[in-house]
């Protein structure tokens, strides 16, 4: 396989979005003059500037973009250069007003946000794809040029389309998969409520419809309309790679999120970039942006960026509460500890006009004296004084599959046991629950390769394959340890319910049988009895049947499943396979992912509550971050031999860690199995 291009900036990257066509040349030489200051060395240019660029069909304004370019690299600083193709321009639109995008409902959506065109649309493809010919053209000798931005956040604004253009593309995509109406209508049971097509000429997306729709003509549109995204990049990639062989191409991702299929993405880009806005008002939204970041670095199995972050408040909650000092230097180094290249933000300078003015930047309205330059300043300082840290990467011995296929099919669901188990939340709250316990999750498909791992959680699969349960058999038989959450082998790929219920292909190695869900009502909580300590349920409860020979190692406690298996163990081959019937309370989930963590061998990092430990290494030195998200002041086993890396002196065996406040201790590295 070809080896992807990497980011050619020294040091840990520094840097975020900058739009300088939103500012009058003047302003540009303030800009890189603060950016040295700073420390930046690398700049999102050119995302919405199609507009400025082009701003009549065939007329061309590249000049002040030549300037930008020219000035940056005269400064030193490097450039992620936009295709500029996240928006279309008003000519293009108002030319080809069929591009604009319909919602579910038939409205089209008008031109004056951003992201306004149908990812089927022709036009679309043919103008996006110019557009990024002629900025690879005329840019592919500039010496600032470091990276490719792909259009922006796909899948954000704008993930789904349901015009006319788009349901002649769907009706295409299912004659490639479908090729006979037959099997259509076989794969969407569509005999249940007179669903019955006679041609694909029949068939449209799934719009509003009076009463619930077809779940698998759902999922299908979700997969289409992901294929439909990942096409709009390779379309634009491409070109890039033709014209720059050497230079890296991303995309910005939104942590796990369910618009595209980011394995397919992922696969497609050199270098794997996010974006993460944790809202500083929620205590648990870092550990929730630690879930992407697990994401990122195990996407390519390889380096990732930090490309977007807030500086301190958004705008787009209904109430966006700044960053602390504090919080915004936490959430920096938790995306290092990561294993991010850099940190880098939205945006440099804080806008006076638009959709975006009350959103904070690197610079606030008040300039070099706003309080969020300073601590630009501050954070570039010490960012710098972590380089090394580049190029060293974070070792798990847990995974963690996430599977776009099987959320879309359980959330693009009207007609469920309940709405509340939402499969995000609770797989977010399991990589919370192994984070507190300093123990590092990669990220994997359904498929696997399971063999680097030592255990293998999944908080839930709803959608399961028999291909995928004999991969995770393999896995169990030669000695993995399996988690598996409630909810999960439910239907085949055709959203039909596996022949006698779930866990259907899981049903041998799990060795249990899934009688009947029993979720719970809202603000109902029911009881596990666990190794004699009690704890506390909601959302989700199942009654299961143990198979002979399946442990049990947990049961209900009261209501009317009490004393039926929670918890159970299968011995298969050389190891085994839990599954976990109901949703605990953080406790009880910390208690059954530590068991499960112990059976495996996986060594759990013990550290104060809400102390998040994430090592990473070059082979020789561990560079062990402690990110302190409580409020309170803690204390720490530090290693031995080991040196604080921003202060640059060496550690006691105990330290203290302020509240919000990070430790970075380089030692020699960890042996097998050690502390
Ligand atoms: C991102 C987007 C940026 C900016 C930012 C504001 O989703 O990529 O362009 O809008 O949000 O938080």
């Amino acid at each position: 396989m070809e080896q992807p291009r990497s980011l050619d900036v020294p040091g840990l990257v520094f840097g975020g979005d900058y739009n300088p066509e939103q500012w009058p040349e003047e302003k540009w030489r303030e800009d890189v003059r603060l950016m040295n200051l700073a420390g930046v060395n690398l700049v999102t240019v050119g995302v919405f500037s199609w507009g400025r660029l082009e701003p009549r069909e065939g007329v061309f304004d590249f000049e002040w973009l030549d300037r930008v370019l020219d000035l940056l690299h005269a400064h030193g600083i490097k450039a992620d250069l936009a295709t500029a193709t996240a928006s279309p321009p008003a000519w293009l639109v108002r030319a080809h007003p069929e591009m604009l995008p319909v919602d579910a409902f038939g409205t089209r959506l008008e031109f004056g946000s951003r992201q306004s065109y149908c990812p089927s649309s022709p036009v679309w493809r043919e103008q996006s794809v110019r557009l990024c010919r002629m900025m690879a053209t005329r840019y592919k000798d500039h010496p600032a040029l470091a990276m490719w931005h792909v259009s922006n956040e796909y899948g954000d604004e704008l993930s789904r389309c349901w015009c006319p253009t788009s349901a002649q593309a769907f009706r295409k995509w299912l004659q490639v998969r479908y090729r006979t109406i037959d099997a259509l209508n076989e794969a969407w049971g569509t005999c249940v409520w007179s669903q019955i097509y006679a041609s694909f000429e029949q068939i449209e997306p799934p719009r509003a419809t009076p009463g619930p729709g077809n779940p698998s003509q759902r999922l299908d549109f979700e997969r289409f309309s992901s294929d439909a995204l990942v096409q709009l990049f390779d379309d634009e990639a491409a070109v890039l790679r033709e014209v720059t062989p050497g230079v890296p191409v991303t995309t910005n991702f939104m942590g796990v999120c369910p618009g595209v299929d980011y394995w397919e993405l992922a696969a497609r880009e050199d270098i794997v970039s996010n974006d993460a806005y944790p809202d500083p008002a929620d205590d648990d939204s870092g550990f929730g942006a630690g879930f992407g970041y697990s994401f990122m670095r195990s996407a390519k199995r390889g380096p990732w960026l930090l490309l977007e972050s807030a500086p301190s408040a958004v705008n787009w909650r209904d109430v966006n509460v700044p960053k602390t000092t504090a919080r915004r230097r936490l959430d920096a180094m938790q995306a290092i500890a990561h294993g991010s290249e850099g940190v880098m933000y939205f945006q440099w300078r804080q806008a006076r006009q638009g959709a975006e003015q009350h959103h904070s930047a690197m610079v606030g309205h008040r300039g070099e004296a706003s309080r969020t330059f300073h601590d630009t300043r501050s954070l570039g300082a010490e960012l710098a004084a972590l380089a090394d840290v580049r190029g060293t990467t974070v070792h798990a011995e847990a995974a963690m599959i996430v599977d776009w296929d099987s959320w879309w099919a359980s959330s693009a669901l009207e007609s469920l046991p309940s709405q509340r188990l939402a499969w995000a939340e609770q797989a977010r709250r399991w990589h919370q629950a192994a984070a507190m316990l300093g123990v590092a999750v990669d990220i994997v498909r359904a498929e696997g390769p399971f063999d680097p791992y030592r255990v293998v959680l999944i908080p839930g699969l709803y959608l399961a394959t028999p291909a995928q349960a004999a991969a995770l058999t393999r896995f169990v038989e030669t000695g993995g340890t399996l988690l598996v959450g409630g909810f999960s082998g439910v239907v085949d790929e055709t959203e039909t319910v596996h022949s006698g219920g779930p866990p259907g292909p899981l049903r041998n190695l799990l060795g249990v049988e899934i009688d009947e869900p029993w979720p719970l009502s809202d603000g109902a909580t029911g009881a596990v009895e666990l190794d004699d300590a009690a704890f506390a349920t909601h959302l989700w409860h199942e009654s299961i049947v143990a198979a002979a020979g399946t442990a049990v190692l947990a049961r209900y406690r009261g209501g009317p499943l009490d004393g039926r298996p929670a918890l159970t163990e299968h011995a298969c081959g050389q190891g085994q396979a839990r599954y976990l019937s109901c949703v605990l309370d953080d406790a009880g989930l910390s208690t059954v992912l530590q068991a499960a963590l112990a059976r495996a061998g996986v060594v759990v990092r013990e550290a104060p509550s809400r102390v998040e430990v994430v090592t990473r290494t070059d082979g020789q030195a561990d560079y062990t971050f402690w990110l302190n998200h409580s409020e309170q002041e803690q204390t720490l086993d530090t290693p031995a031999g080991a040196i604080d890396v921003l202060r640059g002196i060496p550690l006691a065996s105990s330290t203290t860690v302020a509240a919000m406040d990070v430790l970075i201790a380089r030692s020699p590295i960890r042996s097998e199995g050690s502390q």
